[in-house]
């Protein structure tokens, strides 16, 4: 099965998110836990951004082995020299450098011509290969451009040494079709694409990330950029857990895997909720406190017949508890007697109903039904 590289942006990228700063101490933790994740890159920081960032990414360099440490550049020179420094302890280190390929960042950004862009990266790649072997290359805002520009682009990136391509949806503006028909077209019309790793980074700004990452993977591309709860600028990244877990519950589908340890997921998720002071959203897919709880009636019947009736995961799958049942009004007899003999009652039909009844009254008042309330209402009614 064709694997799919890990690349973790979450100390880069995600830590770009408002409000998020990371000393290094929590880096390094964070580090620590994405090797325990198995990612293949681990994003430690853009060392010339802070005196801060390059002290961690060289902490990260230092300490963190087995696995890829990238930094992050812009096409210029004295970023290149800084990040090299900030990398010279690490195992496998990884420069990544790159430049606006659509023309609003050409023109207005960075007020330069097509021409000087290509030369730009192409002098970019070059120096970074000075130092490192391994090279990706970013053509920023890649979806807003022109497609046959971005392959000329990658051409001379490629020739002048890049051993990753990445074709970032910067702004989250594609559609997953639209994105496709990129990354296909790369994958169809850059020369030499063969000898290069094709890497996708989308950002969640109309809520599509994950659905246009794996449309890219879809498409061919090899390598996808995540952070872990999706962290990062505006609305964030894609989210490493969501791609993760889709690649590996529809492995029919997809036909690719990843080397992930998916038991390391949660753990992962609360570590980086903590530390970056973000909570996870109660619904967010794999990692909310509800992505495996089941609340109605009819689901919580179902479920307690077959899990599989309402569950495509097993939560132990992603390192989560176990799934819960959450009595609500919406419960039904079913889901309350479960609760009921878990806790040690059991009855016959005609008492259940009229402890069914008491619980509904409860139940109307309060949001959940804990057991200190089920052991309440059994000592009024039985
Ligand atoms: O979103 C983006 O384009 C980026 C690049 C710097 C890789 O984060
Ligand atoms: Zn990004």
């Amino acid at each position: 099965m064709r694997k799919l590289f890990v690349f973790d942006t979450t100390l880069r990228d995600g830590e770009q998110s408002l409000g998020i700063t990371l000393n290094v101490d929590e880096k390094l933790e964070i580090a620590r836990q994405l090797v325990r994740l198995k990612v293949d890159v681990i994003e430690a920081g853009f060392p010339n951004s802070s005196p801060g960032d390059f002290i961690s990414v060289q902490a990260i360099a230092r300490e963190v082995k087995g696995v890829v440490i990238c930094g992050l550049t812009r096409a210029v020179k004295s970023d290149i020299d800084r990040c090299a420094e900030a990398l010279r302890s690490a195992e496998y280190p990884r420069i990544h450098t790159g430049i606006g390929v659509s023309s609003v960042h050409m023109e207005k950004k960075l007020g330069f011509t097509p021409e000087q862009v290509v030369e730009t990266a192409a002098a970019a790649v070059k120096h970074a290969k000075k130092y490192v072997a391994d090279v990706e290359f970013f053509a920023e805002d890649a979806t807003r451009g022109d497609r046959d520009f971005l392959v000329q682009v990658l051409e001379q990136v490629i020739k002048a040494g890049a051993t990753v391509v990445n074709i970032p949806d910067t702004l989250g503006y594609a559609t997953p079709q639209e994105y496709s028909r990129l990354i296909s077209y790369v994958m169809n019309h850059v020369k030499n694409i063969e000898n290069v790793v094709v890497s996708v980074h989308c950002h969640n700004d109309l809520g599509m990330a994950t659905a246009n990452s794996l449309a890219g993977i879809e498409a061919g591309a090899n390598q996808v950029e995540v952070t872990v709860n999706g962290i990062g600028e505006r609305a964030g990244n894609t989210s490493l857990e969501e791609v993760v877990m889709a690649i590996h519950t529809r492995r029919d589908h997809y036909g690719i895997r990843t080397d992930i340890n998916t038991q390391e997921i949660w753990p992962a998720s609360r570590l980086v909720a903590r530390t970056a002071g973000v909570p996870v959203p109660a619904h967010k897919p794999i990692v909310g406190e509800n992505a495996f709880m089941h609340a109605s009636g009819i689901h919580q019947d179902g479920f307690l017949k077959d899990r599989q009736t309402y569950e495509i995961i097993d939560p132990s799958t992603v390192g989560a508890s176990a799934s819960k049942i959450s009595l609500t009004a919406r419960s039904g007899r079913h889901a309350l007697k479960h609760m009921l003999e878990t806790l040690g009652y059991r009855m016959d039909r005609e008492a259940l109903d009229k402890v069914y009844h008491s619980f509904l009254q409860i139940a109307d008042i309060k949001k959940e039904v804990m057991a200190q309330d089920l052991h309440s209402i059994m000592q009024m009614t039985v």
